[in-house]
């Protein structure tokens, strides 16, 4: 039986402010059908209803349909590339505007937060972390982390930066404190200027090529002159001058 998309893609636009059209098509009704499937529904209009009746169900679909993995200093030596990359840009840029951008957890823009403390380098404001996912975001302000996610982070930034109770890892609130989450859909909603470093990571390959394209442009133009993009370990920008980009490692763009 064929499954109503459309109706399920206005549906969650006007009730959950969800907006999956821009993402890719196969990929998504593929999880949506298994997480239907998995709460029992038979069809689209069935499931929009168990969602709206149940926050669980609606909790779950949220959940399967964000994909939230993420890690501290997720790829460690493109990390550390980035981090040496930071050093640099601050000569040009003594005070820098950062934004993580799909940030999920916050374990990435935390991992900024530390390098820019572990080198006293400064910031203009706090580290602007955004994502669609509110839920997350609770999770992500909160600041407190599981053993399994702590995996990536060095011994000596755990006892820096962290204060550990019973296998629970609480980020200390200087850290906390340099970073700023906001609820931000990367397709909807608009972006704010002036830029020095801007890391999207593992978000654009859920997304169609020409949401891809628009965004790469968005970033570019949210960028100022000289200011840095970090994208994800397999989301290489094809022709980065197009969007006046220019590549200067596999995973990092200068604004030109
Ligand atoms: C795989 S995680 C990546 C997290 C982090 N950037 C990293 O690389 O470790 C993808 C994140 O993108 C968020 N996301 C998905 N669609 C989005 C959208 N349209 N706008 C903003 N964030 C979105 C999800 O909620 C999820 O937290």
């Amino acid at each position: 039986m064929s499954l109503n998309y459309e109706f399920f893609y206005e549906w969650t636009n006007k009730n959950l402010n969800l907006n999956l059209a821009g993402y890719k098509e196969k990929q998504l009704q593929r999880r949506i059908a298994s997480v239907m499937k998995n709460a029992g529904a038979f069809t689209l209009e069935d499931y929009s209803k168990r969602i709206e009746k149940d926050e669980t169900v609606k909790q779950q679909f949220l959940d399967y349909i964000t994909i939230n993995v993420t890690d501290f200093f997720r790829n460690q030596d493109i990390f550390e590339e980035f981090e040496s990359e930071l050093k640099i840009l601050s000569q040009t840029f003594p005070s820098m505007k950062v934004w993580s951008a799909a940030c999920s957890t916050g374990a990435e823009a935390y991992s900024m937060a530390m390098i820019f403390d572990k080198h006293q380098l400064r910031m203009a404001e706090k580290i602007l972390a955004t994502d669609i996912d509110e839920t997350i975001l609770k999770r992500a302000k909160e600041g407190m982390y599981k053993i399994h996610e702590m995996k990536n982070v060095p011994a000596k930034e755990r006892s820096a930066y962290f204060d550990e109770k019973e296998g629970i890892f609480y980020l200390k609130s200087n850290i906390k404190n340099k970073v700023q989450f906001k609820r931000h859909d990367l397709i909807a909603d608009k972006f704010q200027k002036n830029f020095h470093i801007i890391v999207c990571r593992n978000v654009t390959i859920y997304f169609k090529n020409e949401v891809k394209e628009e965004l790469y442009q968005r970033f570019s133009d949210s960028l100022v002159k000289g200011g840095i993009f970090f994208t994800g370990a397999t989301e290489a920008i094809y022709s980065p001058e197009i969007y006046g980009l220019k590549k200067i490692s596999a995973f990092m763009y200068e604004k030109l």
